[in-house]
């Protein structure tokens, strides 16, 4: 393999166009949506603002927010065939198999066309992707078959009131709410890459966003939010983390939930989003889970000098906003889909075909052999 491709392995380090949506990683650390630092977002804004933000370029006025938190509002409810659809999904389906399942049933359902732009497809997603997760799995669960309207604006609240059965908590929508701004978008990361690829061939929306989803399933990108909490409720204290994780590092596994493929040091929304994690935990009482979550992050910090993405401790909060551990990658989606659709929105204003090429590591060409002298 050339010195170039070796490089370049997974892409690594290689720009593959421009983007004015987002940074990642300038200055080592940085995050930015449109200009915007991923901490006064979090701080400052709610995920309805953001995805405002990142869907139309500017930040809403607060006529405006007010006017888009009801338009999602308005967005929420399911079809019933989508809903007959979501019933017909066995129990025990992977939960990123139901949104996948559900964007394309939505897609042929109401598909793009003159009347209903890449935009309203967008805001639709983002509405009801929650109603989508709730309603499969309370059915699944007990055969219950819910309302899929809730008389929450935001998209956190919809979701926790869907899933819950009762109005949330202001802490768990506020905390879900901020992991929701912290998730929605990351510059040309595998799933916004395979959606930008997907689109530039001309494809429709559904299909990008279907194969974003696709593409963010896997464990080595927003699947490491489930993986990590399912290791980190494998130990019952620190020490036994302890052993553990050194046992898993001396056979070279990956420990879910760090390391990152642009952050060097340290990776920006894993700061904001670890002290909402520690907060829940102390209002649980717990004594388990967090401790256990920091003593890995000092082992990985000094065996592997690695430190906790975005997953890690999303895990955490994520559990004790009471939200169940197969729901944590679907919750991503809803998110994500935000910065999926920007990025489908920029490719399309200037599309080019994407399609590299590639070094042939193969045979030299050969004679085609005849059947019968075929070893
Ligand atoms: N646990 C243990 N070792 C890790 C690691 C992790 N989470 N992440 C990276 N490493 C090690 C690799 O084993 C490798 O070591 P080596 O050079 O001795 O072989 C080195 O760090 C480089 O890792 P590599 O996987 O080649 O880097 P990458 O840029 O391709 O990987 C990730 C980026 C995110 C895929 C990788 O860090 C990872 O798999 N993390 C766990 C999954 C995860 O949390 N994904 C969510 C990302 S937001």
């Amino acid at each position: 393999m050339s010195e170039t491709a070796q490089k370049s392995g997974g892409l690594a380090g290689i720009t593959a166009g421009t983007t004015a949506v987002c940074t990642v990683g300038k200055e080592g650390v940085g995050l930015t949506y449109r200009g915007y630092s991923i901490e006064d977002l979090a701080e400052k804004a709610t995920f309805e603002e953001v995805a405002y933000l990142l869907l139309r370029g500017t930040l809403p006025t607060q006529a405006e927010l007010a006017a888009y938190r009801d338009r999602l509002h308005g967005l929420q409810d399911l079809p019933a065939s989508l809903k007959q659809t979501l019933e017909a999904i066995p129990a025990g389906t992977h939960q990123m198999d139901v949104l996948r399942t559900g964007c394309s049933m939505l897609g042929t359902l109401e598909p793009e066309s003159d009347t209903h732009s890449q935009l309203d497809a967008a805001d639709r997603l983002i509405a009801c992707f929650g109603s989508m997760l709730a309603y499969w799995y309370h059915y699944q669960a007990d055969g219950r078959r819910i309302e899929t309207t809730s008389p929450e604006k935001t998209v956190a609240g919809h979701f926790l009131h869907l899933l819950h059965g009762h109005p949330p908590s202001d802490a768990a929508k506020r905390v879900l709410d901020i992991s929701l701004i912290l998730y929605a978008e990351h510059e040309f990361n595998a799933s916004t890459f395979a959606a930008r690829v997907i689109i530039a061939t001309l494809s429709d929306y559904y299909s990008a966003i279907t194969g974003g989803i696709g593409a963010l399933r896997g464990p080595l990108h927003g699947g490491a939010n489930e993986a990590a909490m399912e290791l980190i409720e494998q130990f019952s204290d620190p020490d036994a983390a302890e052993a553990g994780i050194m046992d898993l590092l001396q056979k070279k596994a990956k420990i879910m939930g760090f390391g990152h493929r642009v952050y060097r040091d340290r990776d920006p929304r894993s700061d904001i989003i670890k002290v909402h994690a520690k907060r829940l935990a102390e209002q649980h009482q717990d004594k388990v889970l967090y401790p256990v979550a920091e003593r890995i992050e000092a082992i990985m910090r000094r065996e592997k000098n690695l430190f906790p993405n975005l997953d890690f401790y999303s895990a955490i909060a994520y559990h004790f906003c009471g939200i169940p551990t197969p729901m944590f990658t679907p919750l991503f989606v809803i998110s994500r889909t935000a910065g999926w659709s920007a990025h489908i929105f920029e490719q399309r204003e200037n599309n080019k075909l994407i399609r590299p090429t590639a070094e042939y590591t193969g045979p030299a060409e050969r004679p085609f052999p005849p059947m019968d002298q075929r070893s």
